[in-house]
């Protein structure tokens, strides 16, 4: 989906909406999350969990490699929005802020939720410091 018009409230309502097509039948949570890039385009992802645990993966992952996979590897997240069913918000976990600080800018932000909204957001690079960055590989 693209259009630089995005409000927080619709980037909410996708989440929410993408969590129809979460398989969760091991947490039963289902998640929702929604990425915008900086072209204004717009990809959702839902966590999709394994009867072998480990290869769950997070609805944030998903949403970032359909946009590397959609848009190819020069993609910027602008906005991360997580959505839960849950009281409380839950934020993206370690191995997601790493694969998020892939794409990520001095400016990206995540909003974290539930179901009846927003609840926090955040400067990325405020949850996740010192973060491990590609050019520590240079030679
Ligand atoms: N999960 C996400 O999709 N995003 C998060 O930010 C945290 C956790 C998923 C993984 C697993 O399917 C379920 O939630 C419980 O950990």
């Amino acid at each position: 989906m693209s259009g630089k018009h995005f409000t927080l409230e619709q980037l909410h309502a996708l989440a929410v909406k993408a969590r129809n097509h979460s398989h969760s039948p091991y947490s039963e949570h289902k998640v929702g999350s929604v990425i915008m890039l900086s072209s204004g385009e717009v990809l959702s992802g839902c966590n999709i969990e394994n009867a072998s645990y480990g290869g769950t993966v997070c609805a944030e992952r998903v949403a970032i490699w359909k946009s590397v996979s959609e848009k190819g590897p020069r993609v910027h997240i602008k906005e991360v929005v997580v959505v839960v069913d849950a009281p409380k918000a839950w934020p993206p976990c370690g191995m997601c802020r790493q694969v998020i600080a892939e794409f990520a800018t001095t400016e990206t932000k995540v909003h974290t939720g539930n179901l009846q909204g927003i609840q926090k957001s955040f400067d990325f690079s405020e949850i996740f410091p010192e973060s491990f960055q590609p050019n520590f590989l240079d030679k």
